[in-house]
């Protein structure tokens, strides 16, 4: 039995007694989880709080002004937005291994946050959106050879830094955090936002990473999510009432637990107009499962696939076919690197 505004009154009085008056960074990465961490602690100790947002050119559509907008101008929060995507794209380039290119990712991130964080004289705290799942599985490895997020959590910056670590979500669940977020006043599509990689698109465009494939992608991904959002979930004859902890499926985006696009760097042959294109493809990946270790592929609505299809097509400019992924996990995983 959780009483929310009683529990905002202990966490951020928590929070004040831990901190005093030292100043507090976060990497800020669009999430839910740093986000929720973020609202939390700006509650609690306001411009003492410092966040970091890095622009890897690996996000989503409008991914940082969303952020932004979100927590600069909305909340009130300091937020320094680092553009660091020629700096990204220079060491992705040539680099085709999936491995290899979440190192670099992951090894740029705490680069250009620690050169941040540096700047931060006065910094005391590195703050993280740690929560108890993450507490549990960084015990263990994941199936990539390191722990799922090891990249949202700065692995490694608390030494490097000498900062105090502050993790106010450390004890709570998925849904908690949610609910936390919602309570805190951010939007309940940022809330349940699906889950998303820390090396975001660059394990979504296979093989070697291009500034254009992330531009094409970025788009396409943006057009499958909108329809996703905008058609609405109707339950089969018979079928009970599907829901999130509570909160019913409205939309097919809120019935499945991930969708997106992936970037396919062959070409196929097509027809516009009566002229011959040759162009890239993009597949469309849209999954429903409980703990992400196994997933179904989704059963979404041909019409909503077709009109996915037709858009993409019809509007990015550069890919001329759209494919789904009917592949569960296992055996296949839910992203495609
Ligand atoms: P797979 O592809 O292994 O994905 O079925 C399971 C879940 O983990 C996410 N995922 C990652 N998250 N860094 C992350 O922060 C990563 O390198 C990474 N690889 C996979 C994936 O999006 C899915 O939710």
């Amino acid at each position: 039995d959780w009483n929310m505004p009683d529990y905002i009154a202990e966490a951020v009085e928590k929070i004040r007694q831990q901190v005093g008056t030292d100043e507090v960074i976060l990497g800020l990465s669009g999430g839910v989880d740093s986000s929720v961490a973020a609202a939390l602690i700006h509650r609690a100790i306001g411009d003492q709080l410092t966040c970091v947002f890095v622009d890897h050119g690996l996000l989503r559509l409008d991914e940082g002004k969303m952020v932004m907008d979100m927590f600069a101008d909305n909340l009130g929060v300091n937020v320094i937005r680092i553009d660091a995507v020629d700096q990204f794209m220079g060491h992705l380039a040539g680099v085709s291994d999936p491995e290899a290119k979440r190192k670099i990712i992951g090894r740029e991130f705490v680069e250009v946050f620690q050169v941040e964080a540096g700047k931060r004289k006065n910094a005391k705290w590195l703050a993280q959106g740690t929560i108890y799942p993450d507490v549990i599985e960084s015990a263990g490895k994941g199936k990539k050879g390191h722990t799922i997020k090891s990249h949202h959590n700065v692995g490694g910056l608390p030494e490097t830094l000498n900062l105090k670590l502050l993790e106010p979500l450390r004890e709570l669940f998925k849904d908690e955090v949610r609910k936390l977020g919602v309570a805190l006043g951010l939007p309940h599509d940022m809330v349940y936002r699906h889950p998303f990689p820390g090396p975001g698109l660059g394990v979504r465009i296979l093989g070697e990473v291009k500034k254009e494939f992330a531009d094409l992608l970025r788009r396409a991904d943006a057009i499958f999510i909108e329809e996703l959002r905008k058609t609405p979930f109707v339950l089969a004859p018979g079928a009970s009432e599907a829901t999130d902890n509570g909160i019913p499926h409205r939309n097919w985006y809120d019935a499945t637990s991930q969708a997106f696009a992936v970037f396919l760097p062959v070409k196929s042959v097509g027809v516009m107009g009566d002229g011959r294109t040759y162009e890239y493809v993009v597949a469309l990946r849209a999954v429903q499962t409980q703990d992400f270790m196994t997933a179904h592929w989704a059963h979404l609505p041909h019409e909503l696939l077709g009109n996915v299809s037709n858009r993409i097509i019809n509007e990015v400019r550069g890919i001329n076919r759209v494919v789904y992924d009917i592949s569960g996990k296992p055996p296949a995983t839910i992203e495609w690197e």
